[in-house]
């Protein structure tokens, strides 16, 4: 089993390696790219990155992709046609009729249908669905309205750096220049705009991502969002608040016994001793954790919720590597190579 990491260098895809490495991913080889800025750099466990070229897209059995939209959208189907199957974290797939959008706790079938391409859904999304999912189920999810609090490494190392240079800028009295990464200062700041807006349209694409990806990922095109998602000065973890109106009458107390039973998920909920998910405990852990489980009191199928958990981790880099888990499990690797090269 020969399997491609690109991106490797990257904040995902140093947690990728990781996670193949802790979680014994049964690969023979593993190879990592990144630009050509970082061609021939050693990474932990002695990997040397190599830059994309044609010879060395070929030969793959899986490639796990996290280096932007627009390098999967030219390398991923070289690598694809060359016989890997890929998982994409980026969003240039995701929509696609003919690629499944997978979170493995939700819908792993989905996996079956893929051709040469399955995508990783956008963080926000991911978390989402582990904590709905049984809802859903046991429900019927009718609308939702969520607001996000989406840490900075959402948006890559660069952000990272940037919010750690203007916070201790900020507390030194120094000045610290233009924003870089983001429109304005996000040290102690609230930004209301994840990801950039097109032209004409009054939502951020993290927003319009956040509401079809769910309808997609559960099956769903009748289920209605409404999402404000939010930028705040957070390193690791997302945290939602998330309003969910049921088909069917849903209290708060078996929505906790369903989600305290459902996988990937911990609920933590005695908000009066200060037990409840937050973004500094999630950070570095894989599990999407739901609490504060409470009746909407202005409408009798709705209920709140507050559901966080890493963006790093589950919400990209774990279910990247559990969906490629899945593939090997299911035997859903082979035998692509072999039929191109006989319909060709
Ligand atoms: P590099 O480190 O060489 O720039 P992040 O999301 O943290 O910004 O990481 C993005 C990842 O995608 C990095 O590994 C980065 O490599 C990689 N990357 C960016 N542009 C390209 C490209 N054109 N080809 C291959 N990898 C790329």
């Amino acid at each position: 089993m020969r399997l491609a990491v690109v991106g490797a260098t990257g904040a995902v895809g140093n947690v990728m390696l990781e996670q193949l490495r802790s979680r014994a991913f049964p690969a023979d080889e593993i190879a990592v790219f990144a630009s050509a800025r970082s061609a021939g750099r050693e990474l932990d466990g002695g990997l040397i990155v190599q830059e994309l070229t044609e010879e060395a897209a070929g030969g793959f059995d899986l490639a796990i992709f996290s280096a932007g939209g627009s390098t999967s959208r030219e390398w991923a189907p070289r690598f694809a046609q060359a016989g890997a199957v890929v998982v994409d974290n980026s969003s240039a797939w995701r929509m696609h009729d003919d690629v499944p959008l997978v979170v493995s706790e939700v819908n792993p079938d989905d996996l079956a249908w893929h051709d040469g391409i399955v995508a990783n859904p956008n963080c926000s999304t991911m978390q989402l669905m582990v904590a709905l999912k049984p809802l859903h189920d046991e429900a019927g999810i009718e609308r939702l309205v969520v607001s996000t609090y989406q840490s900075v490494s959402g948006t890559g190392m660069k952000a990272i750096e940037e919010l750690r240079r203007q916070a201790r800028a900020v507390l030194d009295g120094e000045p610290w220049g233009e924003p870089r990464v983001y429109a304005h200062q996000i040290a102690f700041n609230v930004l209301p705009h994840a990801g950039s807006f097109a032209e004409g349209d009054d939502h951020s694409d993290e927003e319009r991502k956040l509401m079809n990806e769910t309808r997609k990922i559960l099956g769903d095109p009748a289920i209605r969002v409404s999402a404000t998602c939010v930028r705040v000065p957070v390193i690791f973890g997302h945290s939602e608040a998330v309003n969910v109106q049921t088909r069917h009458p849903l209290g708060p107390e078996r929505a906790r016994t369903l989600l305290s039973q459902a996988p990937g998920v911990t609920v933590l909920d005695d908000p009066a001793s200060g037990v409840y998910p937050i973004a500094t405990a999630a950070a570095g852990r894989d599990e999407v954790f739901v609490g504060r489980i409470r009746r909407d009191p202005s409408h009798d199928c709705a209920l709140d919720l507050w559901v966080v958990s890493d963006n790093i981790r589950k919400g990209a880099a774990t279910n990247a590597v559990q969906l490629a888990e899945l593939l090997v499990a299911r035997d859903l690797l082979h035998g692509r190579a072999g039929a191109r090269a006989a319909q060709a």
